[in-house]
């Protein structure tokens, strides 16, 4: 039976993740700010699926504690599932450096802290799989959403290297672009139904590429093909659109 340890458990898509992952026979963690609150969804995920599911307090700006955070996980994972992020409010960012500082050290920061600290342990035990929910804002800037994008595209290139190191120690990292999904964060945005995913459906994209040890991965998958359009506009023309 394999251990998953979910960051930022709270999120619509790590709950999905969470009863994909218990479904199919994993242990789970939930770890998240406040994880009090996720004491019901953690009996429901024993209840429902017969495994272990417990919480663990969690903060990705809590750099320092990280460590400790870690060190605290019995048994330590098989599994880590990196989801929180924070989308934030692009214009206040552009002029309240506050609000860009907390995109970036959500998004990016938070997450080199924590999977510096897996991936060496993952390294000492030649063992392990990381998966880094990303997004597709990573793979282009756009006007609209630039520094989530930015931290998000940072994150993309890190959990590359990351795979790029540890191919050599058996850890597998697998990174996860969702376009748009349904979700809090999402809640009030005009979604355009036929590529909005269900959590339901992304946590399914992220649990076939942990079975099938895939590198790379967009939720939905028609999103490889319209980022492949979108990165290949030229800039010429991109930059008179308003994306
Ligand atoms: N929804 C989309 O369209 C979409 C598209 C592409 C990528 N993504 C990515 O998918 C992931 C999950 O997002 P979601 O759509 O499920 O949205 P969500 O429900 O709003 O989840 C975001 C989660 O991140 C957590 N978080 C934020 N700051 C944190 C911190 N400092 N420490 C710990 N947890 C923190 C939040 O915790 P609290 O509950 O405590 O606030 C929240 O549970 C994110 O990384 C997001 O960027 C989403």
């Amino acid at each position: 039976m394999k251990d998953v340890l979910i960051l930022g458990a709270a999120s619509d898509i790590a709950k999905a993740v969470a009863y994909k992952f218990a479904g199919e026979g994993c242990n789970v963690v939930l770890a998240a700010r406040n994880a009090a609150r996720l004491t019901e969804t953690a009996t429901d995920i024993k209840i429902r699926h017969q495994v272990e599911a417990t919480t663990a307090e969690f903060d990705a700006l809590d750099f320092a504690g990280h460590a400790a955070f870690y060190e605290a996980i019995k048994p330590k994972p098989d599994v880590v599932v990196l989801v929180f992020g924070y989308l934030g409010d692009q214009k206040k960012a552009q002029i309240d450096f506050a609000e860009a500082e907390q995109i970036i050290d959500t998004n990016y920061t938070g997450a080199v802290s924590i999977l510096n600290i897996v991936a060496n342990e993952f390294e000492r035990r030649r063992a392990g799989t990381i998966i880094g929910i990303s997004s597709v804002a990573g793979d282009r800037g756009r006007g609209s959403n630039y520094i989530y994008g930015s931290a998000k595209a940072a994150l993309t290139a890190y959990l590359s290297g990351l795979r790029n190191r540890l191919a050599k120690s058996n850890v597998q990292v697998i990174t996860v672009k969702p376009g748009f999904v349904r979700t809090k964060m999402t809640q009030g945005l005009p979604l355009p139904g036929p590529v909005t995913a269900k959590p339901a459906q992304v946590a399914d994209d992220v649990f076939k590429a942990y079975r099938k040890r895939t590198d790379q991965v967009y939720s939905l998958w028609m999103w490889r093909y319209l980022m492949l359009i979108i990165r290949n506009i030229p800039e010429p023309i991109f930059k008179k659109m308003s994306l």
